[in-house]
């Protein structure tokens, strides 16, 4: 949600900010703006729309001497996503770029208006800026007048200032929002909202925790908590970025789909044992004594949980709840003591689950992260955490970490029931969990007919995705995965529930994608189904077996395991939203009003 850039150096300032801002875009592609300070004073560009709009407005803008830059890409939060609330935001004299939200900016606000302040936007960072520059009226002292302001605010942040009252200076601060500094051999100082900005750059890093603030300038970070220097703990970066490109495929979306083989395999390496299932970031006490799983997560991720709970209670024998991270998070929730807390999240970042976490940290529960992202917020805040390893994910749309998120989860619920399946049925998992990344191959054949099938689907008053067990919040998934990308209304339920009312919507305009897998309570699946086509449903079955009352057909194979035709199915579902949305003409990649990363409530 946003992305914030930030440079100190000689380099070429714009390019820097730009390319960073690249790397950040699909986190938020409402407006796009930077500022830039040097010898020749402060020039700042801002574009409503995606980033192309801000490459083509500097196009003819250099800025290759020392100084100082800061960027941002917006998902609108207060006020409309035009010229005017792109950040930077500008006082007299200083720029504020800000993730997240300021909830006291009202209050704020009504207080520099009656000291005669004037406000151009309609947003909640441009307080920001006019409070800094109120009190460095007051201090002279810029960075006390720093510390001041960022003292008045409440909420969810992560700032940069640069103002022409210390012109060698970024001010950062960070309270609930990431923000990672890093700094290369030559002394350059690199800022991101995520290492993914960063990646190619900085070499080294630091994860700012919340409540540190400070300012860099040419070769140095200084970092304070409550007043007080401290040290910052710098890591290697990551410098591979070749994992981010699109590298022939249409979309993001379509180049993750087809990666979900690989990363899968990715996900197993050193668990999956020639007879069992191994996680060095586990240690048996931690297993020990769970007598509830709490699953909590957001969106695709809390489909994950969903289907989760289905595994933990049948595989290993132990009760389970599922809760929608911003709803847990609000509800005083009674956590009971032998209370394994699991959080589901590909970015790590989210700002209801990382609170939802905090919560459950405050408990006497064990935590843990399901994430994607090595030193999110999420992942620092978990008492362990498993990596799902599928690489970053670009499109807003998720598939690979949906993909990789099931099948460590599948391996937990395996762990935790070695003691409590059969030796039979654990050898059966086993051997299902090494069929996975042929099951989830692209076969050209199948990707074919869903193309030539996606026609049919582009108009209608909404589509129904059912399924049955598993594949029930398969099938919420397959429904989310559609309106996301494509805005067509799509809802998931449980198949056996449409008679007590949903079905009322039925007729032929009213397309049903049903998963009716062979393995899973195919005759039971099958009746709701014959129950909708007799309402004259358009029916869409995914299935391994023909069904006459069908109008159209996707197989997929016969296997003897479910999980098999859970993730042939979700490939399914994914490449059908995915044709569907392209013959919309729609983006696929950065749909409208999404953003990647959840950073607000
Ligand atoms: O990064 P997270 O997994 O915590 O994100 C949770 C949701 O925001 C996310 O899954 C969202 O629903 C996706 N756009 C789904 O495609």
């Amino acid at each position: 949600m946003c992305g914030i850039v930030g440079y100190v150096g000689e380099g070429e300032k714009k390019e820097i900010l730009l390319s960073g801002l690249r790397e950040l875009e699909y986190r938020g592609y409402d407006s796009a703006g930077i500022a830039l300070m040097d010898q020749a004073g402060i020039h700042h560009f801002k574009a409503a729309g995606k980033l192309s709009y801000l490459e083509a407005k500097t196009a003819e803008f250099t800025s290759a001497s020392f100084g100082i830059g800061i960027g941002h890409t917006r998902w609108a939060t207060h006020g409309k996503p035009n010229e005017i609330n792109a950040h930077p935001h500008l006082g007299k004299y200083s720029f504020v770029v800000h993730n997240g939200i300021i909830e006291n900016y009202q209050e704020l606000k009504g207080r520099l208006q009656k000291k005669g302040v004037s406000f151009l936007s309609q947003t909640d960072t441009e307080v920001i800026v006019h409070l800094f520059e109120y009190y460095n009226e007051i201090h002279t002292d810029p960075f006390c007048a720093f510390e001041k302001t960022i003292g008045d605010l409440q909420g969810a942040y992560a700032i940069l200032l640069i103002t022409k009252a210390s012109p060698n200076h970024i001010f950062f601060a960070k309270e609930g929002s990431p923000l990672i500094l890093g700094t290369d051999a030559q002394n350059h100082v690199y800022i991101g909202s995520s290492d993914a900005a960063l990646i190619g750059k900085a070499h080294t890093v630091t994860y700012l925790e919340d409540g540190q603030y400070g300012r860099v300038y040419k070769g140095a970070l200084e970092i304070f908590v409550q007043g007080k220097q401290i040290l910052p703990p710098m890591v290697p970066l990551q410098r591979n970025t070749l994992y981010a490109q699109k590298e022939g495929y249409r979309f993001f979306m379509e180049k993750e789909i087809y990666e979900q083989s690989s990363v899968l395999s990715n996900a197993m390496l050193g668990r999956l044992r020639e007879k069992d299932i191994f996680f060095e970031e586990i240690t048996p006490s931690f297993l020990s004594h769970i007598s509830h799983i709490t699953f909590c997560a957001c969106g695709t991720s809390y489909h994950a949980a969903l289907s989760a709970a289905y595994l933990f209670e049948r595989l290993a024998q132990v009760s389970t709840s599922v809760e929608i991270a911003s709803e847990f998070r609000y509800k005083k929730p009674y956590i009971q003591e032998g209370t394994l807390f699991i959080v589901i999240s590909q970015s790590g970042e989210t700002a209801d689950t990382l609170e939802a976490l905090k919560r459950a940290k405050r408990s006497t529960a064990k935590t843990l992260a399901i994430c994607n992202v090595d030193n999110s917020s999420i992942v620092r805040t978990a008492d362990t955490t498993l990596l799902t390893r599928a690489g970053i994910e670009k499109g807003v749309a998720s598939t690979k970490a949906f993909a990789t998120q099931m099948l460590v989860l599948w391996m937990l619920a395996l762990e935790m029931g070695k003691e409590t399946m059969t030796s039979t049925e654990y050898a059966e998992n086993i051997r299902a969990l090494r069929k996975i990344p042929t099951a989830t191959q692209v076969s050209t054949e199948t990707h074919e007919r869903i193309q030539r099938l996606s026609k049919r689907y582009l108009h209608g008053h909404g589509f129904f995705f059912i399924g049955r067990d598993i594949f029930y919040p398969l099938a919420l998934e397959g429904a989310l995965k559609l309106k996301e990308i494509s805005y067509l209304h799509a809802e998931g339920y449980p198949s056996g529930e449409m008679k007590h009312g949903p079905i009322a919507l039925v007729d032929s305009e009213l397309f049903t994608i049903c998963l009716m897998p062979k393995t899973t309570l195919y005759e039971k699946n099958r009746s709701n189904v014959e129950e909708l086509s007799a309402r004259d449903a358009t029916i869409c079955a995914i299935t391994p077996e023909p069904f006459s009352l069908a109008d159209d057909l996707i197989y997929t194979k016969h296997t003897e395991h479910p999980m098999c035709e859970f993730f042939e199915m979700m490939v399914v579902l994914q490449l059908l939203s995915l044709e569907i949305a392209i013959r919309l003409g729609n983006d696929v990649d950065m749909p409208r009003n999404l953003a990647k990363s959840v950073t607000v409530e």
